[in-house]
């Protein structure tokens, strides 16, 4: 929790979600609550959920608007930067508590947005956030981009779930095309949709610094409602073409990513405009909550697609996310198993392909180099309190070094020194 959730930037939500001066969400960082809230003066703040009284949460339910947010013990009144203004009884004190830094809610270091997402980090430094996404920043490009008028919206309510497990388990899950074929067997009987190997092995896998990585080349939506003609999607066509002209549209919606995973919090499918936040709460209890995304400017009826994507893949009452949810209890159940010490993760080991933007091509679509990037870069957040080190970090424990060795070598991200 303190060394890669209380570093790494995180995603926190849209723009969309606090619009307005005094629109505010409710979330967590880790394990420190914090509120986001859109300020007077327009800036984007986000702050501990925590009075500097006695520590009552401040703001409570998931979302609100407020011109100055009340806390509910004893009416401390704090401005939408966190600033203390107002509080009763305030002369017995010694001095006024108004105006101590100490006395506001207490700001998260470093905020910041990209494409409308909003990003924070509780570490007053390390990389920026255009550094720590690197090549992923083209997923958000192409959620955003693929708006007739260029922008995004969060909409259609949130999916919560939980389950008890790690949460790791959703990242190592949510690039892994081998398990579909039997985690969702039912469904795919059902629907008859399943994709023979051949597809999942072609389909890119690729890796990048930090432990991002996604998926592509499946699921073309473009050439399956093309292929139909339908009518929506002519006119979502159109529109798009009217903001980008002919040819930058037929590479945007060319442009085929599948999941993206942002490390270590986030996974998003920019295609079905789908975003899901992970949540870890315990070591064997995760909560995520699902949010899905209007394309500005496109038919009414692409979002009403979106949100039935939405109910097959994140809702309650999904045929495919309890399958997951299923499993990933039945491993975090079975790896307290004692007598075996490790797992195994060697698909598609050794055979990493360097592409463009200093990313890794996982040699098949199937190869579990995702999950190798994942825990390369968990080492590195336990080891060095963040891949970027610090400078009185020890180097590596020659005994985790032996065990890391391989999947630390295929990445070709810089070694901290
Ligand atoms: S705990 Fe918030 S006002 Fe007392
Ligand atoms: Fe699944």
């Amino acid at each position: 929790m303190e060394r890669l959730f209380g570093r790494a930037w995180l995603v926190l939500g849209h723009e969309s979600q606090v619009l307005a001066p005094g629109d505010f969400l409710t979330t967590r960082m880790g394990r420190e609550p914090v509120i986001v809230v859109r300020h007077v003066d327009g800036s984007i703040q986000v702050l501990v959920n925590r009075c500097a009284h006695r520590g009552s949460r401040v703001c409570e339910g998931p979302r609100g608007h407020a011109r100055q947010l009340v806390c509910p013990y004893h009416g401390w009144t704090y401005a939408t930067d966190g600033t203390l203004c107002a509080l009763p009884l305030a002369e017995g004190y010694d001095r006024s508590p108004i105006g101590v830094e100490e006395l506001g809610l207490r700001r998260v270091p470093r905020v910041e947005t990209y494409r409308g997402f909003i990003f924070a980090s509780l570490a007053p430094d390390g990389p920026s956030l255009l550094e720590f996404l690197g090549p992923l920043r083209a997923s958000f490009d192409d959620l955003v981009e693929r708006a007739p008028a260029g922008e995004v919206e969060v909409a259609g309510g949130v999916f919560k779930h939980a389950y008890r497990g790690n949460w790791k388990l959703v990242l190592e899950n949510h690039n892994d095309g081998v398990h579909p074929a039997f985690v969702h067997a039912s469904s795919i009987w059902a629907a008859r949709n399943g994709a023979p190997w051949d597809v999942w092995e072609k389909t890119g896998l690729w890796v990048a610094r930090y432990g991002h990585s996604w998926m592509g080349d499946y699921h073309d939506d473009t050439r399956l409602v093309a292929a139909l003609d339908h009518p929506v999607f002519r006119e979502y066509r159109a529109a798009l073409e009217r903001r980008l002209g002919p040819e930058r549209t037929a590479r945007v919606l060319g442009e085929l990513r599948w999941n993206s995973l942002v490390y270590p919090s986030c996974s998003f499918m920019s295609q079905f405009r789908q975003l899901r936040i992970i949540h870890p709460i315990a070591v064997d209890r995760t909560v995520v909550h699902a949010y899905s995304f209007r394309l500005k400017g496109a038919p009414q009826q692409m979002f009403r697609d979106t949100i039935a994507f939405a109910n097959v893949v994140n809702g309650t009452a999904s045929p495919v996310l309890t399958d997951d949810l299923e499993v990933y209890e039945r491993v975090q159940d079975a790896l307290t198993a004692s007598r075996n010490e490790w797992v195994e993760l060697g698909r598609g080991h050794g055979g990493d392909v360097p592409d463009r933007d200093g990313t890794l091509r996982g040699r098949t679509g199937t190869s579990e180099i995702h999950i190798r990037n994942q825990l390369a870069a968990w080492l590195e957040y336990l080891d060095m309190g963040g891949p970027e080190g610090r400078a009185d970090a020890p180097a590596m424990a020659p005994q985790s070094a032996q065990r890391s060795e391989a999947p630390r070598q295929s990445r070709n991200a810089p070694r901290p020194a």
